[in-house]
């Protein structure tokens, strides 16, 4: 079984129902990719709708294993089947029925309305706790920083990720150096876990896409983020106070740092012909996701609740 970070589209919204499309158009086992706007993630989300048996089915369209494109998949035995790597998700529910995927689909309500489709986010555990004052006041931060204008102060896209990077390193220095039975390594250990996967959501989401016209490490890049999620699933499995566990954390410590070495070396330089407008602009929305990422409850609890899964408990 492989396991690795969660590569699906996780936004709370739309908390109400949003029309998408025709019934009409939808044809039976024929996945369907429509977009809607999160309110938010200020950009479209992707979700794909299957009609089947009578009823509309809708999950998120990019698989959680690694990002496939599930619009481009086929229906078996009342599941939906990713074209990349044979994931399994039950329509009705998103649930895995069979892998490698490790976690469920985003899923989504679906109701039709004067024949039009119409779906919205189905709550996760930890949205509740996301009152519309909360997200109203998250949406301000991220305009203030990202819409209209981009503030004179903003850096550079790489500098941001740049000073990530020495976060995680001193993260692992901490890590290494505590004593294997410290209790507080391991919470120390699930920061880290927390702070290695949302750096690589940054890039993945904004980051990498950005730089593909000027980098040809991208596809190489995305690659390494997959592994590297392995390799701390590996690390969170076998638990601090184990003897493997000091090796399995030295070998990600040196995979990470030859990761954001090869970025800060090559892929951050090549960034730099986007121009100085643009990298200040990405810097502020990455510092805007980073914050959010952070922040927000529901993220919070979905991390801490794959953490656990994947520590075995
Ligand atoms: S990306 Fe979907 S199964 Fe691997
Ligand atoms: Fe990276
Ligand atoms: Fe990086």
């Amino acid at each position: 079984m492989s396991i690795g970070v969660d590569q699906a589209d996780r936004s709370p919204e739309p908390r109400s129902f949003q029309p998408v499309i025709a019934l009409a158009v939808l044809e039976e086992d024929r996945p369907h990719r429509v977009e809607v706007w999160d309110e938010a993630a200020r950009a479209m989300t992707g979700i794909v709708l299957v009609r089947h048996r009578g009823q509309v089915h809708a999950m998120g369209s990019r698989c959680s294993h690694m990002g496939g494109p599930l619009d481009e998949g086929w229906v078996q035995n009342g599941g939906l089947v990713c074209p990349w790597h044979g994931s399994r998700f039950c329509l009705a529910t998103g649930q895995v029925l069979d892998g490698p995927s490790t976690s469920p689909q985003p899923g989504y309500d679906v109701r039709v309305r004067e024949g039009q489709v119409e779906v919205r986010r189905r709550l996760e555990p930890g949205d509740e706790a996301l009152t519309p004052e909360k997200i109203s006041a998250a949406q301000d931060a991220v305009e203030a920083r990202v819409a209209g204008h981009v503030p004179a102060k903003a850096r550079k896209a790489d500098e941001v990720l740049f000073e990530h990077h020495q976060i995680l390193r001193r993260l692992f220095e901490t890590v290494e150096a505590m004593h294997p039975d410290e209790p507080e390594r391991r919470d120390m250990m699930r920061l880290l876990a927390a702070e290695l996967e949302i750096h690589e959501h940054v890039e993945d989401e904004i980051f990498y896409p950005a730089v593909r016209p000027v980098s040809e490490d991208v596809p190489a890049a995305h690659a390494a983020h997959q592994q590297l999620a392995d390799m701390l699933a590996l690390a969170l499995r076998l638990g601090p106070s184990t003897p493997a566990f000091e090796e399995q954390l030295r070998a990600l410590h040196q995979a990470v740092d030859h990761h954001a070495s090869s970025e800060e070396q090559s892929m951050f330089k090549e960034a730099q012909r986007l121009g100085d407008a643009r990298l200040r602009q990405l810097g502020a929305e990455i510092e805007a996701m980073l914050d959010h990422e952070r922040e927000s409850r529901a993220r919070q609890a979905y991390r801490a609740l794959k953490i656990r899964l994947l520590e075995g408990g």
